[in-house]
């Protein structure tokens, strides 16, 4: 079965500045919150990342008086419900993950509450002579790199339809030869997408010579169906470069090519251009620890052992994965068993992955033998709000570099909830969009029409 993780690389970029807090929120509790004096610097520093001129979300720039009071009660209420800025790992009832994460880019409350009474006040603009500074967006670039990726020539790629007259997507690889005589490890990664219009999703992989072989003249070949060596990281619109912790790296050994595989969706008429490149950030000194992934979730049984598909609400016989249609709140879960082969690990990266059904999925650990004083359970990652678009991965901020260990024998439990009535908006409009006139069932695979609960968990072990 092919696999494909459209993740977001919530990776680490430099943690938020802490808001300023007491003096913003001490005087305007004393007077009204005007755009000039309040309400533009929160903005600038939260949102001008994306809602302004040539950012993910131009078409609602809010970087002016006029265009932000006419949106004054959308922005107070996105930013309170948190579905914006989005990054939605959120600490809930049920779920107190062991760290932070670096760059949560929520809006801290005090400020959400500024927005609040601005869009209450009607929006007002007050003296200009007592404009704030604006203070820039947190900026997510590769801090460093060593080296550019680029495809030696753009490739067009043209609208291409299935018999029904749908949009079929396409997969474009090109394998870049890293020229590695000796090992070395990958320490940073970005990709620099080429063309907004047509790049739905970016995926990267360590691969061998022989993938570099497959590749035509123009340094690529279609690749549907194809999967490669270790996952050295994945993009969609959105996503943040990837810094592995310090003192750790992704073993790239000699001849190693990684492998990037474009996801093109081209819904224009006229053929488009793009050279989607990378950058990377190596290292040849062998780190104290090795990153390697780990994967829950998305299998078809239960093992003998009872981990894998656990059965669940709406299972026919034993375990399936089969989300009934027009069904609010089923759940599929998978447990995984930290082989002692692998040894202690220390989990650094944590995400999710599943399709438009889906509503949530939490992940957590339950100890085998927890040490004195230590939880039996520790939850790792809930999305209590999912959302395909935004699918990050998510990087612990722990400043000591421990991170949460696991031991062989511990067990890591993954829960997702699926609601296919017409309550999921999102799931409502896939059907619409592929033409569904009746509800299906949906079952475990990587079309749309299909679904999966999956978590990717970047690990950290000794060399
Ligand atoms: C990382 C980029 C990014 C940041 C930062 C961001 N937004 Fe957005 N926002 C988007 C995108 C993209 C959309 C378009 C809809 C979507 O994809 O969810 C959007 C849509 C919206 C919408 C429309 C909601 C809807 O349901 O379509 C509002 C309101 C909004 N953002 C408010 C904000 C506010 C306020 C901030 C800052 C506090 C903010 N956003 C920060 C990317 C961002």
């Amino acid at each position: 079965m092919r696999i494909i993780w459209p993740l977001l690389l919530a990776a680490c970029g430099p943690p938020e500045t802490a808001p300023e807090k007491g003096t913003e929120s001490s005087d305007t509790a004393l007077r009204t919150p005007t755009w000039h004096e309040d309400v533009a610097p929160i903005l600038a520093e939260h949102c001008s990342g994306c809602h302004a001129p040539g950012g993910l979300a131009d078409e609602l720039p809010w970087t002016t008086w006029d265009d932000a009071a006419l949106a004054a009660g959308w922005i107070a209420e996105t930013v309170s419900s948190r579905e914006m800025p989005p990054f939605p790992a959120e600490t809930t009832d049920r779920c107190t993950p062991p760290f932070p994460f670096v760059g949560d880019t929520h809006v801290p409350a005090d400020q959400a509450a500024v927005l609040r009474a601005w869009a209450e006040a009607g929006a007002p603009e007050g003296d200009p002579a007592n404009a704030r500074p604006l203070p820039s967006p947190p900026s997510f670039a590769l801090p460093h790199y060593d080296r550019e990726l680029i495809p030696p020539q753009p490739i067009v790629v043209e609208r291409r339809e299935s018999d029904n007259g749908k949009v079929d997507d396409l997969h474009i690889c090109w394998a870049f030869d890293l020229d590695l005589t000796e090992e070395a490890w990958l320490t940073g990664l970005e990709v620099i997408p080429g063309n907004d219009q047509v790049v739905h999703h970016v995926r990267i992989d360590v691969g061998t010579p022989a993938d570099g072989a497959r590749a035509n003249d123009q340094g690529w070949w279609p690749c549907e169906a194809t999967a490669f060596g270790e996952r050295a990281a994945n993009w969609v619109p959105g996503a943040r470069p990837y810094t592995t912790p310090s003192g750790s790296g992704l073993p790239l050994p000699p001849g190693a090519h990684l492998v990037m595989s474009v996801h093109y969706h081209v819904p224009t008429d006229e053929p488009q251009e793009d050279r989607t490149t990378l950058r990377i950030a190596l290292t040849d000194q062998v780190p104290e620890r090795i990153v390697q992934y780990l994967k829950v979730g998305n299998d078809a049984v239960r093992y003998e052992d009872g981990t894998g598909l656990q059965p669940g609400p709406n299972d026919a016989a034993g375990a399936e994965f089969v989300i009934p249609p027009d069904t609010a709140g089923h759940t599929e879960s998978f447990l995984w068993r930290v082989p002692e082969s692998l040894g202690p690990v220390d989990v650094w990266l944590v995400g999710h992955h599943m399709h438009y059904a889906a509503v949530d999925a939490v992940l957590t650990v339950q100890r085998a033998q927890p040490g004195p004083g230590e939880p039996r359970e520790v939850c790792l990652l809930d999305v209590p709000r999912w959302d395909f678009d935004w699918q990050l991965f998510y990087v612990y901020d722990d400043p000591e570099g421990q991170f949460l260990r696991l031991q062989p024998g511990d067990v890591l439990a993954l829960r997702c909830t699926y609601d296919t009535t017409a309550a999921n908006t999102a799931w409502s409009e896939v059907m619409a969009l592929e033409g569904l006139d009746a509800p299906v069932s949906l079952q475990l695979s990587d079309g749309t029409l299909s679904e999966m609960c999956a978590s990717l968990i970047g690990v950290l072990l000794e060399p």
